[in-house]
């Protein structure tokens, strides 16, 4: 009787995960994001349906099922999305509640993008598929459509389980970004939807959340969170919450300041496990739009100061809330740099959905363009580099799983570009970005982390190269292309560049450029070269 209950428990938590590898931080490091805004990823019949912005264009968890191949056929392995919890669901002055932040009831999934059953036949498709599933949590506020008459006035009855007022803040519009107590005791937003700040310091509200994340964590098998608007809660709230999910998470902090951030990874008190790279996003964002890479490699060498673990962190240029990368620029190229600066770069690669269907949009809700405009097309330019992108960085993990656990070298981190080295030195992946976009110059760029005579690739254009006796190789810069160099050993056996030509310079206007730039930085090269040598 014994051995067989326990069986059953075994067999229960075994169908229950799916996997055998816990949805730690560690798990996570490995894997590659996808974030997915429910409403406007993909219809129940998988068609395409004029929609309002600021109204439900239709997405549902079942057009998501549906559609698993566009994302699994990128290369990512993990998907998160919106939140799954009812929300309020009127039409309020500032629109519908398509994207999922207005919680009113968390004892109940969203009747807008289907029925508990479609949730967990979602889940069951995506770890069927060796894919984790990231859910966004709101654990700030719960919801209500709001008048606009101050103070609002909330039926704080159906509320669930935050059914009393006891359970929140006093009324109060926060108006001060910079100060604690304000930004989180303050409600957030008081337009036409009041955002009833929860009082996450009290012990009611505490063991209400604890019970209900577990709950939902386990019911649904999900495998990480996104905390939405954690900066927005009290500090100690954090780390309880996360430790009761028993997942990985990545707590919204939005700031560009490396000690605001970097205190919720402190390396003797981590209030969360992860965040999303808001301290890349700022000026990787600006090197692209006339500033340079100065401030991005700058900045990165202070988070390695400052916070525990930067490999932790999800690297992004795009999410729902920020305008578009090609809102700014639509040039092909930059694009192109940016998606592989997120998909390289050390952490967690998190792109979101439209971004590799080169979408335009800008502020919210312009950034929240439904994805069957695109025809989910697999031939987008965006979409075969992340395709390439990913399998190449699943590949590097493969081949050496510290890969993931250690940060990388930057190389360069000038006006115009930036490189990195990760890896083993064994197997050592380089990439070069630029922002010098398509009308950029063909020129020479010296780039080293190889060893002596390793023979490499570079994998967007499946040119190969040998690196010289500092492990130095030349980088054929052009059209403000990025680069991406492996070994070629480490190659073998996928099908990444099968064929492969022998780099060399780039024609520009049918005769091979010799630029000034490049004969003096090939000059500063072989200066440092003879004196080494
Ligand atoms: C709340 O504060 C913001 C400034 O932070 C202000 O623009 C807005 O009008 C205020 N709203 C209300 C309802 O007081
Ligand atoms: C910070 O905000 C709180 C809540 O609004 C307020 O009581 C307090 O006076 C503010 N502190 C400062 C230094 O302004
Ligand atoms: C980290 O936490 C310790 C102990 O609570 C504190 O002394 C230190 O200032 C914190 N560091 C940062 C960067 O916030
Ligand atoms: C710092 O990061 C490491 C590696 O992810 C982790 O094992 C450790 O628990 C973190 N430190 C704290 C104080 O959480
Ligand atoms: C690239 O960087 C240079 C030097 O900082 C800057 O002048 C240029 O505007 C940047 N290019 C783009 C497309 O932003
Ligand atoms: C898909 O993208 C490719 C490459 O940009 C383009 O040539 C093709 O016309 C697109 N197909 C559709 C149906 O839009």
């Amino acid at each position: 009787m014994r051995s067989s209950l326990l069986t059953g428990a075994i067999a229960a938590a075994l169908s229950f995960s799916g996997y055998a590898a816990a949805a730690d931080a560690e798990a996570w490091k490995s894997r590659s994001i996808y974030q997915v805004m429910i409403d406007r990823f993909a219809r129940d019949d998988g068609g395409s349906v004029d929609c309002k912005l600021y109204e439900f264009c239709g997405g549902t968890w079942k057009g998501l099922t549906n559609k698993l191949d566009y994302i699994q056929g990128m290369g990512f392995d993990a998907i998160q999305i919106s939140p799954v919890i009812k929300n309020e669901d009127k039409n309020t002055a500032v629109g519908e509640p398509y994207h999922g932040y207005w919680s009113q009831d968390l004892t109940q999934v969203n009747p807008k993008f289907g029925t508990e059953e479609d949730l967990k036949n979602l889940i069951d498709e995506i770890h069927k598929r060796d894919m984790f599933l990231m859910v966004d949590v709101v654990v700030n506020h719960m919801a209500q459509e709001f008048d606009n008459v101050v103070p609002p006035k909330v039926d704080y009855s159906v509320f669930k389980p935050f059914n009393d007022k006891k359970y929140f803040h006093p009324y109060c519009n926060v108006t001060e970004w910079e100060n604690a107590t304000n930004y989180q005791d303050c409600w957030l937003y008081p337009y036409g939807i009041a955002l009833a700040d929860l009082k996450t310091e009290s012990p009611d509200v505490v063991s209400l959340f604890t019970k209900w994340i577990k709950n939902l964590v386990s019911t649904y098998s999900i495998d990480g969170l996104r905390i939405d608007a954690a900066k927005h809660v009290n500090d100690e709230f954090l780390p309880q919450f996360v430790q009761a999910s028993g997942v990985f998470a990545l707590g919204e902090v939005l700031t560009g300041v490396t000690e605001d951030m970097c205190r919720y990874q402190n390396k003797s008190k981590n209030l969360l496990p992860g965040m999303p790279n808001y301290l890349d996003y700022y000026p990787l964002n600006a090197a692209f739009n006339g500033g340079s890479f100065e401030r991005l490699g700058e900045i990165r060498a202070q988070a390695q100061d400052s916070c525990n673990d930067t490999l932790a962190l999800g690297t992004f240029i795009e999410n729902h809330d920020m305008p578009r990368f090609a809102s700014q620029n639509q040039d092909m190229a930059l694009a192109k740099n940016a998606m592989t600066y997120v998909i390289m770069n050390d952490g967690i690669p998190t792109v979101y959905q439209g971004q590799e269907q080169h979408f335009t949009g800008g502020a919210t809700p312009e950034n929240r363009e439904p994805l069957w405009t695109s025809s989910y097309n697999t031939s987008a330019p965006l979409y075969v580099l992340a395709q390439t992108l990913n399998k190449v960085r699943k590949n590097a993990i493969k081949q050496s799983p510290t890969y993931v656990k250690q940060t990388s070298n930057v190389l360069i981190a000038d006006t115009n570009h930036f490189c990195q080295q990760k890896g083993p030195a064994e197997n050592s992946v380089v990439f070069c970005v630029t922002n010098k976009s398509s009308k950029g110059d063909s020129y020479q760029m010296s780039v080293g982390g190889f060893r002596d005579s390793d023979e490499v690739v570079e994998v967007l254009s499946c040119a190969t190269t040998t690196a010289d006796g500092l492990g130095q190789i030349t980088a054929y810069m052009g059209a403000g292309e990025p680069k991406v160099w492996v070994k070629k050993s480490a190659l073998e056996g996928t099908d990444i560049c099968t064929k492969t030509t022998v780099d060399g310079p780039k024609e520009e206007n049918g005769a091979v450029s010799k630029g000034a730039a490049t004969g003096v930085l090939m000059a500063a090269v072989l200066g440092t070269a003879s004196l080494l040598l």
